[in-house]
């Protein structure tokens, strides 16, 4: 989601006649957007601001501003670290970029806007997209589900959708100018259309995307367990273009973690809904997200989370140690962990998700996939792609087929990507 809001960013200023440079030691402004989801994310931040404070020092017209999550917690405390920022705006104050800038030409202040702009959801903003074939597409803002641990209701706000044909014109467009996949963003994609007052929800949307012409594929993140609907399900299940893959963050496999964390769902009501899914797309990719080590969390409630990793065996896994956030009601929880043992339970998770991993991909050997040709692989000569379930795969191929959508028969499998052969 930060990546593609940097994406509007640039929209916005190469609208404004400006130009990226790969280098920070030759542009006018730099800008720094920011995440605040744990902690490590926002101590790079700082690190990132120290070096830009040394090119400043040599280039004193350098502009530097603080978009993201940070600058929308901290607001004008960051000059307190960073005197030096010109100015600090919020996640939905993107869209005030061009005024922000006019105002900054005309002042030498540093401006700071976290207000958000009521509007932001409303608007259509231009992007400049880094992919030529695969473009998210961002459907809501926000969320409204105040896990114990997440900043992100705090400081991306409540819920709001997108209307549906603002969307689908953005798909359109996109469908025009050649691109073949549109990942839809949102931080719980399933309550999509809540509040909109036009009958349409998610699966509908889907729907609705799914005629649009040139896009072959449709993927979405993120699914929130307890809002994913039997309709959802057969909605993945019909249309062609949704592909058979579904990001669905369980982050504990204990109920009194689940519960503590307000997940709002059990063990057995996720793994049901796993089992649904399952059996009306037999083979869907599965993924997840794990935190490892939350307040309270003993050995067995880890033990736990092991098991549902056996029991479920995702095709891949992101996870992380439990991390405190500012604001956030898990603070003031009993039984914070020490770091080590939140380290230890994060390297069992992932040792132990390495191996299904490996062992999900070898079974795709001998199969054929389609692939959609995306670029040059770093394996020389071969060209790269995603199967439906979003695996990459190397594939020798003319770099000219790139864009196109080929049948390859996997011949071998690693942890991050499959080999395979074109089909004829
Ligand atoms: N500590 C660790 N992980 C977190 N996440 C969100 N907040 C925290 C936190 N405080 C993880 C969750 C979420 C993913 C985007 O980031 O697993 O699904
Ligand atoms: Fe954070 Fe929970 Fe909302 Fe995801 S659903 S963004 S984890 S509050």
């Amino acid at each position: 989601m930060n990546e593609h809001d940097s994406e509007r960013m640039t929209g916005i200023l190469e609208a404004q006649g400006c130009a990226s440079v790969a280098d920070a030691g030759c542009a006018d402004m730099v800008i720094l957007n920011t995440c605040s989801i744990r902690e490590k994310a926002e101590q790079k931040f700082f690190s990132e601001l120290g070096r830009l404070k040394s090119l400043k020092a040599s280039n004193p017209g350098l502009k530097i501003a603080v978009a993201g999550c940070i600058a929308q917690q901290e607001g004008a405390g960051i000059l307190s670290r960073a005197p030096y920022v010109d100015m600090i705006f919020g996640p939905s104050d993107i869209s005030r970029l061009s005024s922000l800038l006019e105002q900054q030409r005309f002042g030498e202040r540093t401006l700071v806007d976290t207000t958000g702009d009521p509007e932001y959801h409303r608007k259509r903003l231009p992007a400049t997209r880094k992919d030529r074939l695969k473009a998210w597409v961002s459907i809501m803002y926000g969320c409204d589900n105040f896990c114990t641990y997440c900043v992100v209701p705090y400081l991306r706000g409540r819920e709001r959708s997108r209307m549906p044909d603002d969307i689908a014109a953005e798909v359109r467009e996109l469908g025009h100018w050649g691109y073949k996949e549109v990942t839809l963003l949102g931080q719980n994609v399933n309550s999509y259309g809540k509040g909109l007052g036009k009958g349409i929800d998610f699966p509908a949307l889907l729907r609705l995307i799914n005629e649009i012409l040139g896009i072959e594929r449709i993927r979405f993140v993120t699914s929130h367990p307890r809002d994913l609907s039997e309709k959802l399900i057969i909605a993945i299940r019909e249309l062609p273009k949704v592909c058979e893959s579904i990001h669905l963050p369980v982050q504990s496999g204990s109920d009194s973690i689940l519960t503590a964390m307000n997940r709002r769902y059990r063990r057995e009501d996720y793994l049901d809904k796993v089992k649904k899914l399952r059996e009306a797309v037999p083979h869907i990719a599965l993924t997840t997200d794990i935190i490892a080590g939350f307040p309270g969390e003993t050995e067995q409630d880890f033990e736990m989370t092991m098991q549902l990793l056996s029991e479920v065996r995702y095709d891949g896994i992101f996870a992380f140690k439990y991390s405190k956030r500012p604001g956030t009601s898990a603070l003031g929880l009993p039984g914070h962990l020490e770091e080590d043992i939140k380290e230890k339970r994060l390297e069992r998770v992932l040792a132990l998700q390495k191996e299904i991993t490996i062992q999900k991909n070898r079974e795709l050997i001998g199969t054929t996939q389609e692939i959609l040709l995306d670029g040059r692989s770093k394996k020389g000569g071969m060209i790269t792609g995603r199967t439906r379930g979003n695996k990459a795969v190397n594939v020798a191929a003319d770099p000219s087929l790139i864009g196109s959508l080929v049948n390859v028969k996997i011949s071998e499998a690693g942890m991050n990507s499959l080999t395979g052969q074109l089909c004829e």
